[in-house]
């Protein structure tokens, strides 16, 4: 039983993280803006948890929503690639400066780990597949940029201010409570409440495009894993399945648990898209004894159950 900080505990990852460490036990403080969180969200478990409405660039906020905690799970940022376009200093301050603020909130209350939830994104348009950790870095959107430097702090605070930390970098992860309802949106929350809706998804090119898509719930592993594992100190993981999937498969899958039009609407390729992105999830896999366990439909099926 662990003391625990969820920055970003009412979005849609954290949320199922809240929940997990509500399940085995633990005492959980959130801290969310509800800028993109919702309280609903956290309803199953209002009762349970101690909610702190504030930013993480609100230095004392944060360092209120730190006190006593053993583990930090950092999950709140700016989670939009094109708003990050549209707002890169926001980008910076929320993403790199914000997470600065929870570092040092985490050292100063001596917490023993703390978990980045960081992006693919770092990796940019770069084509050489599987993606390492060792795979050249090409971030290519004020997004990407911000999460960089946001790792850079973890590594530095693990290296040289006494905080132990470990950096998560998520491949397409989908899910229950995933909001839809964006043109940016990932493209399985589209899908399912266009499909829901009886209209038909717009494909992007020819849908042979690949993802690595991974489940919220080994999302949430993986963090679990990231905080009690020792040994993850100082290091970076890719959480994918190593697994790609078109999106051709994704939309049949789909249109055969839902229902619906027999073929997508496609569409021009959208500008900036990269082609093909999957993990190779191997590192993960032998320091934290982590992988993939979701399998994909089965996953969708949770997903539309939940939707
Ligand atoms: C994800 C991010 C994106 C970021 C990129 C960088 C999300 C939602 N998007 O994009 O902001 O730039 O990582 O790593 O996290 N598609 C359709 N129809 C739709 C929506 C999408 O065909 O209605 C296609 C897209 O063209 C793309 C694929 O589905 O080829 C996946 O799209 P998306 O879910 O947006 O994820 P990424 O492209 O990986």
């Amino acid at each position: 039983m662990s003391v625990c900080l969820v920055t970003g505990g009412a979005g849609f990852i954290g949320s199922h993280l809240v929940e997990a460490l509500v399940r085995r036990g633990d005492t959980v403080r959130v801290l969310d803006d509800f800028s993109t969180g919702q309280r609903q969200n956290l309803a199953a478990v209002a009762g349970d948890i101690e909610l702190i409405e504030g930013s993480i660039e609100d230095e004392a906020r944060v360092q209120q929503a730190a006190a006593g905690v053993e583990l930090v799970f950092h999950l709140a940022a700016m989670v939009s690639v094109p708003q990050s376009m549209a707002q890169p200093r926001r980008a910076e301050q929320l993403n790199a400066l914000g997470t600065l603020n929870v570092l040092t909130a985490a050292q100063k209350s001596g917490a023993r780990r703390l978990v980045l939830s960081s992006t693919c994104a770092v990796y940019g348009d770069e084509p050489s597949m599987p993606k390492t950790e060792q795979s050249p870095l090409r971030p290519k959107s004020p997004y990407a940029v911000s999460k960089l430097t946001a790792e850079q702090y973890c590594q530095l605070f693990n290296e040289s201010f006494g905080l132990p930390t470990a950096v998560l970098r998520y491949f397409n992860v989908f899910g229950p409570r995933q909001d839809p309802s964006s043109a940016y949106s990932g493209v399985i929350s589209i899908f399912v409440d266009k499909l829901a809706q009886g209209a038909t998804p717009k494909i992007f090119g020819d849908g042979e495009q690949t993802r690595d898509f991974v489940f919220v719930s080994d999302v949430v592993q993986a963090n679990l894993a990231a905080a009690g594992t020792p040994a993850a100190a100082g290091q970076v993981f890719n959480i994918g399945t190593g697994r790609p999937v078109s999106i051709n498969r994704l939309f049949a899958s789909l249109a055969q648990l839902l229902g619906g039009p027999g073929t997508p609407d496609y569409q021009p390729p959208r500008p900036g898209d990269i082609v093909h992105s999957y993990a190779d999830p191997s590192l993960a896999a032998r320091v934290l004894g982590w992988s993939a366990r979701v399998e994909f439909e089965a996953g969708l099926r949770q997903t539309i159950g939940a939707a």
